[in-house]
């Protein structure tokens, strides 16, 4: 057996309390993200408005505190006026990051009287693709002012009296991507959007800016782009944004599983060009981090590529459903681990997406809803994950993987909720040949017990759900024991671990 992993829990090793929009998730106008996704009106539990009562009691489930809209890629040719106002005048527009057919019947309005139905609040991002600082301003006159002026009154006009209160705003999406409409060099980019956060402050200065980071790790302007970005409009944000999606094309789990290592450093990476620029600009203020888009993306590029190219201009089209194995769920809760193991930076995080596209939700057209494996690592942390991130002091075995090496057995953090007296280890053994030992002190926190312990297990790795069954859920595990403040266990190999504790 494998080296026995040792944790201590303690309530005064403290990361930081943790922000609840790391639990924050996306939807974009893409596929059938909105169309047969969350509007469907005619379904069988679509409510007065159309939107399918079935996904929104699965959202509601999944606690989410902040949706960013509406893209993505999508975002960078959006034409927000399209979307507002009776239906019956909406223009149909080309949705060119896709190439499909946005009838804008689902708009800002109708979004966000949804996120109202789910207890979400809406992080939305402005076209800073095609459009520019006017646009971008006139949209948060439309959603937030209280004004006589013309957008805060077309917005009466159209019904709706009271602002949204957008509070959270991205400044464009992914403007260092190639293929994105507009896409600008970083220091057009930094200008651009330092002069658009600048004037919509004048609005309004308790708005909160996202400013575009890199893509993904591997693009070759990383973390160039980064430091010039902040450069220019460090003054101006909050917060910059990462994006990352992994995949596992090569079918080599252990090296799969390590890929949280690559995360810690993109992490510590941007981290440290935010720090390098406060430094440089003698700035008191600190830049957090919004990872507004991650998870598992590759089962359906290929797909996906050949529905684009052969029959482009489909409405709600059949994209980026990637259907997510036990294997993509573990990653996920490694991914959630490594984001609360950097609670003092990640503020916003963003599982990308919500329904129907890279998403934990699914729908059947003529059928339910129904939850992906991806769905529970995410509902246990975004249920039990809630407090103060309490820093891991483990010591564990490592092992080599393809590509990563001295990688971890088990990772684990724990969560201190001081309210509801609880205390939470999410651990995951990514060690795919041996099940480990597992010790945790709570020396911390005298009297707790356990409440519950649940968990992922599987010897297949490859096993997905689907709208018929649910293979992949959590068990209630009943092996452990609690002696003396001390929790010990056998964690089975490629698993995720949820224990709660309290008094
Ligand atoms: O989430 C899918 C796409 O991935 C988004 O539209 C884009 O921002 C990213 O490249």
């Amino acid at each position: 057996m494998a080296q026995k992993t040792k944790m201590i829990v303690d309530k005064d090793f403290k990361i930081a309390e943790i922000d609840k929009r790391v639990y924050g998730s996306f939807i974009e106008h893409l596929g059938r993200a909105v169309y047969t996704g969350i509007y469907q009106p005619g379904h069988g539990t679509a409510d007065e408005e159309g939107f399918r009562k079935d996904v929104i009691e699965l959202v509601k489930e999944l606690d989410v505190p902040i949706i960013r809209y509406p893209g993505g890629n999508f975002v960078s040719n959006f034409f927000w006026e399209d979307s507002v106002g009776p239906k019956e005048n909406r223009k149909k527009r080309l949705d060119l990051a896709w190439r499909t057919m946005e009838s804008n019947e689902v708009g800002l309005g109708e979004f966000a009287h949804w996120c109202d139905k789910v207890n979400s609040e809406m992080m939305m991002a402005v076209n800073l693709g095609t459009r520019g600082t006017a646009d971008a301003l006139n949209l948060l006159e439309y959603c937030n002012l209280d004004t006589n002026s013309f957008y805060a009154d077309m917005r009466r006009k159209h019904g709706v009296e009271k602002p949204y209160g957008i509070k959270v705003w991205c400044l464009g999406n992914e403007m260092d991507g190639p293929w994105q409409m507009g896409h600008k060099t970083a220091t057009e980019y930094g200008r651009l959007a330092a002069e658009t956060a600048k004037a919509m402050k004048t609005m309004d200065d308790s708005l909160e800016f996202v400013v575009c980071g890199s893509s993904n790790v591997d693009m070759p302007t990383f973390p160039q782009w980064e430091a010039s970005t902040l450069e220019e409009a460090y003054e101006y944000v909050d917060y910059i944004s990462l994006h990352q999606y992994y995949g596992n094309a090569k079918d080599d789990t252990a090296d799969f599983f390590a890929k949280t290592q690559d995360l810690e450093k993109f992490l510590h990476s941007v981290i440290a060009t935010c720090d390098f620029v406060k430094a440089k600009k003698r700035s008191k203020k600190t830049i957090h981090l919004s990872f507004d888009e991650w998870n598992v993306w590759y089962h359906s590029h290929q797909k996906d590529n050949e529905e684009m190219q052969r029959r482009p201009w489909q409405t709600a089209p059949h994209l980026l459903e990637d259907i997510y194995t036990f294997e993509d769920a573990v990653l996920n809760g490694l991914i959630l681990i490594t984001f609360l193991k950097h609670a003092d930076r990640v503020k916003v995080a963003c599982l990308a997406q919500l329904v129907n596209v890279i998403a934990p939700i699914m729908t059947e057209t003529d059928g339910p809803a129904w939850r992906q494996t991806i769905f529970y690592p995410f509902l246990h942390a975004s249920k039990y994950g809630r407090g103060v991130a309490l820093t891991p002091v483990i010591s564990t075995g490592e092992h080599d993987t393809t590509k990563h090496e001295g990688v971890t057995d088990i990772e684990a953090v724990a969560v201190y909720n001081e309210e509801k007296q609880e205390v939470t280890i999410f651990a995951v053994n990514r060690n795919t040949t041996e099940d480990i030992e597992f010790e945790s002190d709570m020396r911390g926190f005298p009297g707790y017990q356990v409440k519950e312990y649940l968990a992922m297990e599987s010897d297949d790795m490859k096993v997905v759900n689907s709208a018929a069954a649910s293979p992949v859920a959590p068990v209630l595990k009943k092996d452990y024991k609690m002696d003396g403040g001390i929790f010990t266990t056998i964690m089975k190999k490629c698993s995720w671990n949820v224990i709660r504790f309290g008094l």
